[in-house]
């Protein structure tokens, strides 16, 4: 493939990610599926490499890379472990309404951790009430002096609880609905944050996601992104940018399920010759690969546009995450049929691809709200 392109450093770079990915990542991802516990050693391997100074740009202690070169280091992380690739991904996603609505000294104080990977951070949005519909949260902020006031819960937070730096989204005058919203850095100590119910997932096991509390948490004013009544536009826009890394997610978890029912189908022997030979089995390889190409295309082509520069990328960003993330889910599916019983046993990892798969239909916006992204968009050209 490749009628896109990244530079010869970035080449570079994900090559040493994808050797970092198969000779450290593949051989740890069984384990974390099955303890469920957050693979710290992980963490620590990916802010080592500099793997997590990625988003952020050079000034700010980051590397600046391209959004296709972030997109192509979780897809290569995301093939051995899905839970990996997520680290990635998080950390750009939860600190994203800094890098698109904060100002200098946010920047400053919070990147260089972030890029280090000393800090996590996490993105609170979603609410027990307010999924799809996002507009419709009940977390509210109040000013009192230099101070706002967060009163209110958050749930289905991934890294919540770990992560230092929280971009929360709360209510800040309810008459003006979606434009009555503002967005805060709320860290892990302020007065009045705690970790509610941590989640027992079907996927990506090993990632936390859990609750954030906040009663009457104390959030210093100048820790409001960008300006009152602009938190839902910086969410929206924050997404349109972060799908793209869902859908390498995704993309990256479909690739090793194609490489692993390959190469089991040329090593599994019945009727006295390897089920490769067959034509059924052929025909669905070529259906795997086929998706598993297009979605690398679609979600290539969006991570090349925002390098680019180009403004309207927010409906080329949900095509990109819903194929990816339906692809996934099929060829995940048709990996285990390949591999017959033992693709249902936890002996190999494709039962796990399946299971990790299928959040990436869910998360950062089902895939039916990508339809209604897409088809809104569509409608209003
Ligand atoms: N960029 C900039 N502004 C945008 C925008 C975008 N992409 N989309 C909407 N807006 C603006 C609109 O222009 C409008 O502004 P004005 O008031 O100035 O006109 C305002 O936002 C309201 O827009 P809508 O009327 O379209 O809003 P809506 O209530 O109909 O909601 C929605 C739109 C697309 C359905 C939105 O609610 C949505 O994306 N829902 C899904 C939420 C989601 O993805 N959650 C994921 C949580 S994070 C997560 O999952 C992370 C994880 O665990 C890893």
């Amino acid at each position: 493939m490749a009628v896109i392109t990244v530079s010869e450093d970035e080449r570079d770079l994900i090559a040493a990610i994808r050797e970092i990915a198969e000779e450290r990542v593949a051989p740890r991802a069984a384990e974390i599926d099955h303890t469920g516990e957050f693979p710290w050693d992980m963490k620590e391997l990916l802010a080592h490499h500099d793997i997590l100074a990625m988003p952020f740009p050079e000034e700010y202690g980051g590397l600046g890379s391209s959004e296709l070169a972030i997109t192509m280091a979780i897809e290569e992380l995301s093939r051995c472990c899905a839970t990996t690739g997520l680290l990635l991904a998080v950390q750009q996603l939860g600190s994203m309404p800094i890098l698109l609505a904060g100002n200098e000294k946010q920047k400053r104080t919070y990147f260089p951790r972030l890029a280090s990977g000393e800090w996590l951070a996490a993105f609170g949005l979603t609410e027990a009430g307010s999924g799809s519909d996002a507009a419709a949260m009940k977390t509210v902020a109040v000013r009192q002096g230099d101070k706002y006031i967060l009163n209110g819960s958050k749930r289905f937070i991934t890294n919540g609880g770990l992560a230092q730096v929280n971009t929360v989204f709360a209510i800040t005058d309810r008459e003006k609905g979606t434009r009555g919203i503002s967005a805060f850095i709320v860290e892990k100590e302020y007065p009045g944050f705690s970790v509610g119910h941590v989640e027992d997932k079907m996927g990506i096991k090993g990632s936390q996601t859990a609750e954030l509390i906040f009663q009457d948490c104390e959030v210093p004013a100048e820790n409001l992104i960008g300006e009152e009544g602009q938190g839902f536009k910086i969410a929206m826009m924050t997404l349109d940018r972060t799908r793209i890394g869902i859908g390498a997610q995704a993309l990256g978890i479909a690739q090793g399920a194609l490489e692993l029912a390959i190469s089991y189908a040329k090593q599994r022997v019945q009727f006295g010759h390897p089920i490769a030979d067959n034509q059924g089995i052929q025909f669905m390889l070529a259906d795997m690969a086929t998706k598993v190409e297009a979605a690398r295309l679609l979600v290539y082509n969006a991570a090349a546009m925002v390098d680019r520069g180009e403004k309207n990328f927010s409906k080329y960003s949900s095509m990109a995450k819903m194929f990816a993330s339906d692809a996934a889910m099929e060829v995940t599916n048709d990996a285990i049929q390949i591999l017959g019983g033992y693709g249902y046993m936890k002996e190999y990892p494709a039962e796990r691809m399946m299971r990790d798969a299928k959040i990436t239909q869910i998360y950062e916006g089902t895939n039916q709200i990508q339809r209604l992204v897409i088809a809104r968009s569509l409608l209003a050209e």
